[in-house]
């Protein structure tokens, strides 16, 4: 198959319309870029790697003129979701391709309380696509799903399969929540929907592999399986066929090698695709709900929040501060610069009439000052906070821990 023939039969030009992917940096997503840009789309980049899009940035316009618009998103992280979704505004958006994902983590919670490769495949890009729906009216989107999707069925005790070992089954799980939640999403939306799949192609996805597993693999299967630039035609087709409800777009051989082509999608029963659509929901309400608030620290308690020494931050209970709930996530950045930062969860709140009540409640060393008495802990937040102020506000210490 000539990909040069194969785009010029099966896609029309793309200009002036706006093509937003997540994850162009990867195998994939750097096929599928060069191939917009080559038919005159307007790309914007939705990437975690600054450095990385710049390059790809600078590539784009050196051989197709284009200059590519970039927004840094981490999708493990919703509130970097969140500050996407903000900073996107009400940029209209024709196609949306959400193709970042990946496979084998080291597994961690993300702040929504979720399996990071769960947050990562399904929970960001659900919240994404479904924050960017005015941005897509009369659009389209184009999930890139996977095969995986097969090898996993949901289980109502345990949906973000934390309990799971298998990595297949856990990315497959999500996967599978992305595909058939999205297709419940836009049914009636005024925005197309199709799935797409690359059969198997060798990227960086499988970089998370023991370094051994990733040698031995690496040479068989860029022989054995297609390469990232055919696959990648999977997603372009995707673009320029109107889909049916039951089908998706894969490659036509044992769905893993040959030219792309619609198939029927019949892995998921109704019941199913319902639940998940239901969970997707309740992920998303959760997601919305969850306030982020910023706190600056000083170098020495922000070392000690960050190594969980210090586990409350006692601060004047002013306006600002009152709206922090448990729950929340509270980003504490390094003062003075603020360059540096981590999340942490707000796990409770207690007010006191002074800074001297909670020093002798909570103790110094859960406040950070190890060894000081209760009045010299008081004395301390007194340099920042007068008396007459801690009259007026309170005081509140806010119990945080890190995730
Ligand atoms: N390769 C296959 O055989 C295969 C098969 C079926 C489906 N897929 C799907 O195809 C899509 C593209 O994967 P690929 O094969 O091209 O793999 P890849 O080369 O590893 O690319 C993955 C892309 O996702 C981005 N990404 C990963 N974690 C992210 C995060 N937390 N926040 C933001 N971006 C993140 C990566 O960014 P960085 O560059 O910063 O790492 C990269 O741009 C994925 O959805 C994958 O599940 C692949």
């Amino acid at each position: 198959m000539k990909i040069e023939k194969y785009l010029q039969s099966e896609c029309a030009s793309l200009q002036g319309k706006v093509v937003a992917i997540t994850g162009s940096t990867g195998g994939l997503g750097e096929a599928i870029c060069k191939y917009v840009a080559s038919l005159g789309g307007q790309l914007i980049l939705l990437n975690r790697n600054p450095k990385k899009t710049q390059l790809q940035i600078e590539k784009l316009k050196e051989k197709f003129g284009t200059t590519a618009k970039f927004f840094q998103v981490d999708m493990a992280d919703i509130f970097s979701v969140k500050n996407l979704c903000q900073a996107i505004g009400e940029q209209k958006i024709d196609y949306l391709i959400l193709n970042a994902g990946a496979y084998s983590l080291p597994r961690e919670k993300s702040a929504l309380g979720l399996d990071n490769v769960f947050q990562i495949n399904f929970a960001s890009p659900y919240f994404l696509c479904k924050n960017l729906l005015p941005n897509l009216n009369g659009g389209k989107v184009i999930v890139v799903g996977s095969i995986a999707h097969k090898y996993s069925k949901i289980k109502t005790d345990d949906i973000d399969f934390s309990k799971v070992k298998a990595p297949r089954k856990v990315y497959g799980n999500a996967k599978r929540f992305l595909m058939f939640s999205l297709k419940k999403l836009l049914k009636n939306s005024g925005v197309e929907y199709v799935i797409a799949h690359p059969g198997i192609t060798p990227t960086n996805i499988t970089s998370h592999y023991p370094k051994w597993i990733s040698a031995i693999i690496k040479y068989p299967m860029k022989w054995i399986f297609t390469s990232p630039q055919k696959a990648g035609l999977n997603i372009m087709k995707a673009m320029f066929t109107s889909m049916e409800q039951n089908t998706w777009i894969g490659p036509r051989i044992f769905n893993i090698w040959g030219r792309p082509k619609v198939q029927k999608l019949n892995t998921c029963k109704e019941e199913e695709q319902k639940q998940i659509f239901e969970i997707a929901e309740e992920v998303f309400d959760k997601g919305s709900k969850i306030n982020i608030h910023s706190l600056g620290v000083q170098e020495k308690y922000y070392n000690l929040i960050k190594s969980g020494e210090k586990i409350y931050e006692g601060r004047l209970n002013d306006d600002k501060r009152r709206l922090i709930e448990i729950g929340d996530i509270i980003t504490i950045q390094k003062d003075p610069e603020r360059k540096e930062s981590f999340n942490v969860r707000v796990v409770d709140k207690k007010e006191f009439k002074n800074f001297l009540e909670m020093a002798e409640t909570l103790g110094a060393k859960s406040l950070g000052f190890n060894g000081l008495s209760p009045q010299e802990v008081a004395n301390i937040y007194q340099e920042f906070y007068s008396q007459e102020k801690q009259k007026e506000f309170g005081v509140v210490a806010i119990k945080v821990k890190k995730f």
